[in-house]
């Protein structure tokens, strides 16, 4: 049995000034708007209904929503694809709406951070216009990364690099006169341009659009690819592992991840942010393949949280798990910044498919109708129960994707023609992409689009037996994954368990056992049901048998005493 002190009002490791703020122990609900609530009925999510449908989420118990791109956009990659980054795109409202949501979110005290995707701007960017209107070299095209091309008439890329949604991260533009000219750098789509973020005009600009939004009362923001902005000098050729992975890269140096000069700009932006009041926070996306790299983005001079990945992408796996939150606490303790956790965004497949999937399946490809296997709904539901009976015992902060407290698995039977993930089409129809975990939510079982739209409308179908997931069938069901979220919400906050001391507990090899002060958590992660230890159960993932813990089931135990 091992002792990790972890901060907190207990052990405190750290003695940084921010050590009572919100963000340390907050549980961030990250909405996706497009797929959210839709008040005008065109079947695209928008800020008025997401604004209607706050309570709800003050009902759940949570802290603080994240919401992903609202900035104006042509949306090639759902707002990951930003054309104007002071205004917000009128698909989802206008700026009065957004202050409206801000306002109507602080009075239900619930706190409101922006998506801000700082490597690439869309193609529609005036920058961008402005730099295929001018000439090579000029100060337009150095906003960018353009190049000229290899080869003796330079039509083959500058470099190997691959895009993550699939084929060249390099694309050849026509020049002024018409003829062939350079190429620029794309780590995503073709319409997302990557930044040259060694120009100081760049590094200025989002220095001003970050105080805009901070000025409109934003409580902080996060960081899209926050570990892809530098490149390495001179962009060499890259050679991946086979096995690698799109997003991060698993290898040390891979000249366009995690380049050290990206940290000088987090340093700008954390002393910007520290100038403001209300403890505004920044919380970095970047994939990075150990929680001990992805300490490096939160180091006390620069951002405040990092989505810990690597606890995402474990696997369902007690001896993978001990070792990942235990590297966890220990990375993340090290620079005295939170532990933070997440199972699901809107880039990955549910949790509750992703934890029954027996196959591989690289992150980023999705599930579809032609893949191999279904993932088992029955044991994907319980598992994801189980592991965020876990998660949410865990000390730090806490991020929720929308529907997950619903137990919504991934949409895997989505028609060909309604696809719209870049990777999709990039990728020839290979890799299915991210659609099937951004399907619009079921609100209410009878209602048209389950209550997403009103007039039924929907960007993407929505499956058919989704209604028995509404929140309003699972709100009066104490059995329901939504109450299972609350009750754990609730006595999270109630038992101080972000800030909690941990300590494993030894319960043999197929238990993830540990104590948070006077909690007790046990998951079952074996095939045979379990002895529980004595105590009181305060909540439980699924229904245990008798004295025994079922396979994938998750509990929290308090002693006799205590109850
Ligand atoms: C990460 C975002 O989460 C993802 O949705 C997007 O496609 C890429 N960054 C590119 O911005």
């Amino acid at each position: 049995m091992s002792d990790l002190d972890v901060g907190g009002s207990e052990a405190p490791s750290t003695a940084r000034t921010d050590a009572e703020a919100w963000w340390r122990t907050a549980v961030i609900y990250q909405i996706y708007p497009r797929s959210f609530a839709d008040a005008d009925g065109d079947g695209v999510g928008d800020l008025p209904g997401i604004t209607d449908r706050l309570p709800a989420l003050a009902e759940l118990g949570v802290d603080a929503v994240w919401l992903s791109p609202i900035m104006v956009s042509p949306q090639r990659d759902a707002g990951y694809d930003v054309a104007d980054y002071r205004d917000v795109d009128p698909r989802f409202g206008t700026i009065d709406d957004l202050d409206r949501l801000v306002a109507r979110a602080h009075e239900l005290g619930i706190r409101v951070i922006l998506d801000l995707v700082p490597n690439h701007s869309s193609d529609q960017h005036a920058w961008f216009r402005e730099a295929l209107a001018a000439a090579p070299g000029s100060a337009a095209r150095a906003r960018y990364l353009f190049r000229d091309g290899r080869g003796r008439d330079g039509d083959l890329p500058p470099n190997n690099w691959q895009s993550v949604f699939g084929g060249p991260a390099w694309t050849r533009i026509v020049e002024a006169d018409g003829r062939p000219g350079q190429w620029y750098l794309h780590l995503f789509d073709a319409s997302q341009p990557d930044f040259d973020w060694t120009n100081p005009e760049v590094r200025e600009e989002f220095l001003d659009i970050l105080r805009f939004w901070l000025d409109r009362g934003v409580d902080g923001f996060r960081i899209d690819v926050a570990h892809g902005m530098a490149k390495a000098d001179g962009l060499p050729d890259y050679h991946p592992p086979a096995d690698a992975d799109s997003m991060g890269g698993d290898e040390e140096d891979v000249p366009y991840w995690g380049q050290p000069a990206v940290h000088e700009v987090y340093r700008q932006w954390r002393a910007l942010v520290d100038g403001y009041d209300g403890d505004r926070a920044l919380c970095a996306e970047a994939w990075l393949p150990t929680a001990e790299r992805t300490a490096l983005w939160v180091r006390e001079d620069e951002l405040h949280q990092a989505f810990n990945f690597p606890y995402l992408m474990a696997p369902w796996d007690a001896d993978v798990l001990r070792e990942t939150i235990t590297e966890s606490l220990r990375a993340f303790g090290a620079v005295g910044a939170p532990a933070t956790w997440v199972l699901s965004n809107h880039d990955v497949v549910r949790h509750a498919s992703r934890l029954a999937i027996d196959f591989d399946n690289p992150q980023g490809h999705g599930i579809g109708p032609g893949t191999p296997r279904r993932p088992d709904r029955a044991l994907g539901l319980r598992r994801a129960r189980a592991a965020t009976t876990v998660m949410l015992a865990l000390p730090g902060s806490a991020y929720l994707y929308q529907g997950e407290e619903l137990g919504l698995p991934e949409a895997i039977d989505l028609p060909d023609a309604a696809r719209q993930d870049p990777t999709w089409f990039r990728s020839g129809g290979e890799r299915y992409g991210r659609d099937g975990c951004r399907v619009p939510i079921p609100w209410e079982a009878d209602a048209p689009a389950f209550g997403f739209s009103p007039t039924g409308a929907s960007w993407l179908p929505q499956p058919a037996d989704w209604s028995a997931l509404a929140r309003d069938r699972q709100r009066a069901d104490p059995d329901s994954t939504l109450s299972l979220y609350r009750t754990l919400l609730r006595q999270r906050r109630e038992r101080g368990l972000a800030r909690g001391r941990f300590d494993w507990v030894d319960l043999g090899p197929d238990a993830l056992a540990f104590r948070n002060g006077a909690v007790t958590v046990v998951a079952n992660l074996g095939t045979a049901p379990l002895p529980l230890p004595g105590g009181r159960v305060v909540l439980a993932s699924g229904p245990l048998e008798g004295d025994r813990l079922p396979a994938d089931t998750a509990v929290w135990l308090e002693p006799e005493s205590i109850g």
